[in-house]
């Protein structure tokens, strides 16, 4: 019963290069879908960056990072020539501050860490009439009319604060900073993946995407003007047709009608049980947030099965904790995927017993390493379809696109189990010897998306100049 539950999941989870590829083709139409002047499920959020950096832009900023598990503010100084300095501070985001009833809390937290690193910046004080110019990176979906301001669609990625959805979440940052006297204004409000795209394109004009895969998954490209029919009435007189209007997509909400994805029960399960049901399809069977959950809720069916974890009874507390919700998180798999001695899997038994107090068999854990190598591969191969997507749209064959995020950066084999992904659909040769890439090929984005946000802000500063 044992191994044919193993083929089970191995079956339920393997996405093959033909779904793929289905899979692929819708999201191109969902891609012009969401341009249109109707839109559609994928926001595709014009950002009002309108030019691409070119590695020339100067000038010193401050940007604030909000990711999925860390605020990150930086100073960053563009110093031309494609080359730039940072100096940061990272804070990590209280689990509770996710949920707070109270929305000031999560804002003034933000200013909080602000105001330290300013004050860490500037032992014997800011000089007098000193404002920085500051770059906000949001890492939700805002709706944006200037590249100043962004009204917040939906909470993702498990965050569920009231009173923030529907507003501009600018003013709620400035009042906190202001009530601090923390000198500084926003002049640019942008997205992780807008941040990560950009700042690659400053060091490597061949980057054609931003993405992250973390602890949610979206991506960003830029688009010509004319290729965006619903920006029609809204555009300033003097841009042309063929200029440039970098798009944060938004994807994770692709197929959020279930059309195409092969959807599990687990997966209708997380999306039944999240804050925000029927939202981010794609993010939900992809992202860092909820392959823990995932792995959690298998681990749970096997042992209501009698398959697992037989000497622990139903009211132990090992068993209450398997059955916590959101319990496990990605880094349990990761580990588990990175145990390297595979004989006897010890790392996987350290993490067994310490966070859920079970002393794993060893058939246990080489079964919890099976399932961890399906549900990790599933999210690397599903997730490059918004990148296969959008390449398949713009017409990139050769290309970088530069990743970011938990999931890229720590979870083993990740990086090429995306790579197969993408020679699987685009049906790329195996690489010859002395190769070293496909021709569309996934790179590390370095320093994050704070450095986008900087070059962002000294493209705004220079549109301004003049006089745009
Ligand atoms: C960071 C970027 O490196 O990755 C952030 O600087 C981004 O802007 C983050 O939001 C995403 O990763 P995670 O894993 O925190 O969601
Ligand atoms: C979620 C957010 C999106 C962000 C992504 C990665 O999908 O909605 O704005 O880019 O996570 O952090």
């Amino acid at each position: 019963a044992f191994i044919d539950k193993i083929d089970y999941y191995e079956d339920l989870f393997w996405v093959t290069p033909e779904t793929l590829k289905k899979v692929v083709t819708h999201f191109v139409d969902e891609l012009n879908k969401g341009n249109s002047v109707k839109g559609g499920n994928i926001p595709m959020i014009p950002s009002w960056v309108m030019e691409y950096p070119d590695g020339s832009e100067t000038g010193e900023y401050l940007a604030i990072d909000l990711g999925g598990t860390n605020l990150r503010v930086v100073k960053v100084k563009l110093l031309g020539d494609h080359k730039f300095s940072t100096e940061q501070n990272k804070y990590h985001i209280p689990a509770e501050l996710r949920t707070t009833r109270n929305k000031d809390e999560l804002f003034d937290f933000i200013a909080k860490c602000l105001d330290d690193f300013i004050q860490d910046q500037n032992p014997s004080g800011v000089p007098e009439g000193t404002v920085y110019p500051l770059g906000f990176t949001f890492s939700y979906p805002c709706l944006q009319s200037s590249i100043d301001a962004g009204v917040l669609k939906t909470w993702t990625k498990g965050f569920d604060i009231p009173g923030v959805e529907g507003h501009n979440v600018v003013p709620m940052l400035m009042e906190k900073v202001n009530a601090r006297k923390v000198p500084v204004k926003v002049v640019a409000l942008i997205n992780d993946t807008s941040g990560t795209l950009v700042a690659s394109r400053y060091t490597d004009a061949t980057t054609e995407m931003g993405v992250i895969f973390g602890t949610g998954v979206n991506g960003a490209y830029f688009d010509r003007v004319q290729n965006i029919p619903k920006l029609q009435g809204k555009l300033y007189s003097d841009i042309k047709p063929t200029d440039p209007m970098l798009i944060n997509c938004e994807y994770g909400s692709f197929d959020n009608e279930h059309l195409v994805l092969p959807r599990t029960k687990f997966d209708e399960r997380i999306d039944a049980e999240s804050p925000r049901p029927g939202e981010q399809a794609f993010e939900k069977m992809t992202a860092g947030y909820y392959l823990g959950e995932l792995l959690r809720m298998i681990l749970c069916e096997l042992y209501e099965e009698g398959l697992v974890f037989k000497d622990y009874k139903p009211d132990s507390e090992q068993i209450k904790l398997l059955h916590k919700p959101y319990h496990l998180d990605t880094s349990f798999l990761a580990m588990i995927e990175g145990d390297d001695d595979l004989i006897d899997l010890p790392e996987a038994s350290a993490l067994f017993s310490s966070q859920l107090f079970i002393d794993a068999t060893l058939e246990e854990r080489k079964l919890a390493r099976m399932l961890c190598q399906f549900i990790g591969t599933r999210a690397a191969r599903l997730s490059i379809c918004g990148i296969s997507a959008v390449c398949k749209k713009m017409n990139h064959s050769k290309c970088h696109i530069a990743a970011d995020g938990s999931v890229f950066a720590m979870y083993p084999h990740f990086p090429e189990r995306a790579a197969q992904g993408l020679a699987d659909v685009f049906d790329f040769p195996a690489l010859k010897e002395g190769e070293k890439e496909y021709p569309i090929h996934i790179v590390q984005a370095q320093d994050g998306s704070g450095v986008g946000a900087a070059i962002i802000a000294a493209l705004s500063d220079a549109r301004k100049a003049k006089g745009l």
